[in-house]
């Protein structure tokens, strides 16, 4: 088994820029926020003024003993306008950097997490043929500012969350349905992605700072979500949900190990062009999975339309009546993750939980979904999975997206009055599983079996 030569395994939580930083208003959510598309015309505002508060943040991670930390680099703050570089905010970033690496923090920096600067929004975005181009000129003014003293990245965030999100479900701006557009972003991000896996690898070559030794590893965060047929017997929900998940889950892994590009889906989604630098080399050095939960794919061909998910005869939904399942209606399906992360073994690379978590004011079911999908962690890695860290979503309460602040991910709790931050008591039973594995240790079946106090799992 390849686990003997692994790197220690890391503990840590996520978090992303816009989501927690405040005050990115050269980006595109906030522009769309301005115009009352969040719930309750909510606005991303100060956040939690993370930009003003990272060393107590970056503590309160340390004092939960973690030993890793992904965060996002905010592209619109560092090019707020074109070609035009802010270097005040890059030596933002390059201090957050430091300052992890004085807590014993492994970074983990991820170059694009939905957000982007206003001036390339109005370009369409990533549907936009020169936005790859721009992204890569993004990523080596990074690679060259921070990449010696940042061993672990992502390049891009969810690529199909934000390439449906935007064109096809209407969640993310610019919130058109416009198959075509959400085909080319596909397409694009894919390039962009090639394009900097390049960059890092090729311009980050001097290695500095307290984790010089640990390898340079460029990955990505891929959503994955396990998806069922409503009705088990339903013939056509099962080719559907089949059909959803090659879209959703697969044809992102494909396409960056080096296959077949398969970004399209029959009357949904126009096939996207092959983009040949990515044909037959695989173009990762990890594979980021972010896992929450379960998609229940019902065929209902006599819904009207705003039911249905996009244009279609679909419905889609996270749970069932009376399921267990988080604030924000995701079932708690630990079984699917177990699904996700095999369909990760054919690749035979390293793999990092990029973010798992729940939506969970009450912190009433926070501790058993971290158990038991840690649990699969250590399943999968006994199954021979090279599986090297996990993060939990989120460190603290954050912007949720279109849902706003309501929905609460946190480890920490954030009073959005006073900006003050409180531990949940997840956040001390993270801290005792951790403490209880030897530093650098994997998630242990045995260990984890003694904070079981769940009994129904
Ligand atoms: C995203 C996060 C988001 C989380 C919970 C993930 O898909 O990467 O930004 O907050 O899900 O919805």
């Amino acid at each position: 088994m390849k686990t003997s030569t692994s790197p220690p395994f890391l503990w840590g939580a996520a978090t992303s820029s816009h989501q927690i930083e405040g005050h990115n208003r050269h980006n595109d959510w906030w522009a769309w926020e301005s115009t009352g598309a969040i719930d309750g015309g909510v606005r991303s505002g100060a956040a939690t003024d993370h930009w003003n508060r990272f060393r107590e943040d970056l503590g309160l991670a340390r004092d939960l003993g973690l030993t890793s930390y992904r965060f996002s680099i905010e592209w619109s703050r560092l090019e707020p306008s074109e070609g035009k570089w802010d270097s005040a905010a890059m030596d933002w970033y390059s201090e957050l950097i430091d300052e992890c690496g004085r807590l014993g923090l492994v970074p983990m920096a991820t170059l694009h997490h939905f957000t982007l600067p206003g001036w390339l929004a109005e370009q369409n975005g990533f549907s936009h043929e020169g936005a790859p181009k721009r992204f890569a000129a993004y990523a080596s003014r990074v690679a060259r500012s921070l990449g010696s003293r940042v061993p672990l990245w992502c390049t891009v965030n969810e690529p199909l969350v934000l390439a449906t999100g935007s064109y096809l479900g209407r969640f993310m701006p610019p919130a058109q349905y416009d198959p075509k557009a959400a085909s080319q972003t596909c397409y694009n991000l894919l390039k962009s992605h090639v394009l900097a896996y390049d960059i890092l690898k090729g311009e980050i070559s001097k290695r500095e700072g307290p984790f010089r030794e640990r390898p340079l590893e460029v990955g990505f965060a891929h959503n994955m979500l396990h998806f069922v047929p409503e009705r088990h017997y339903h013939p056509l929900e099962i080719v559907v949900a089949r059909a959803l998940s090659g879209l959703y889950n697969d044809a992102w892994l494909a396409a960056v190990n080096g296959e077949k590009q398969r970004f399209g889906l029959l009357g949904v989604l126009p096939l996207a062009p092959q983009l040949a630098q990515a044909r037959r080399r695989r173009t990762f050095d990890f594979i980021g999975v972010n896992y929450y939960t379960k998609a229940y794919v019902q065929w209902r061909p006599r819904a009207k339309s705003k039911e249905r998910a996009a244009e279609l005869p679909l419905g889609i939904s996270f749970a069932r009546r009376r399921e267990t399942a988080s604030d924000l209606g995701w079932a708690i399906d630990p079984a699917g993750f177990r699904h996700m992360l095999a369909k990760l073994r054919r690749f035979n690379a390293p793999v990092y939980v990029t973010e798992n978590g729940i939506a969970d004011a009450n912190d009433q079911f926070r501790q058993a979904y971290l158990l038991r999908h840690l649990r699969e962690v250590a399943h999968a890695k006994a199954n021979g999975l090279d599986i090297r860290g996990y993060y939990h979503w989120s460190l603290l309460d954050n912007f949720e997206w279109i849902k706003g602040f309501w929905p609460r991910f946190g480890l920490y709790s954030v009073d959005y009055e006073t900006l003050a931050r409180t531990a949940r008591k997840s956040a001390y039973f993270y801290r005792e599983l951790i403490d209880a594995h030897a530093p650098g240790a994997p998630p242990d079946p045995e260990i984890l079996s003694e904070f079981d106090l769940f009994t129904q799992s």
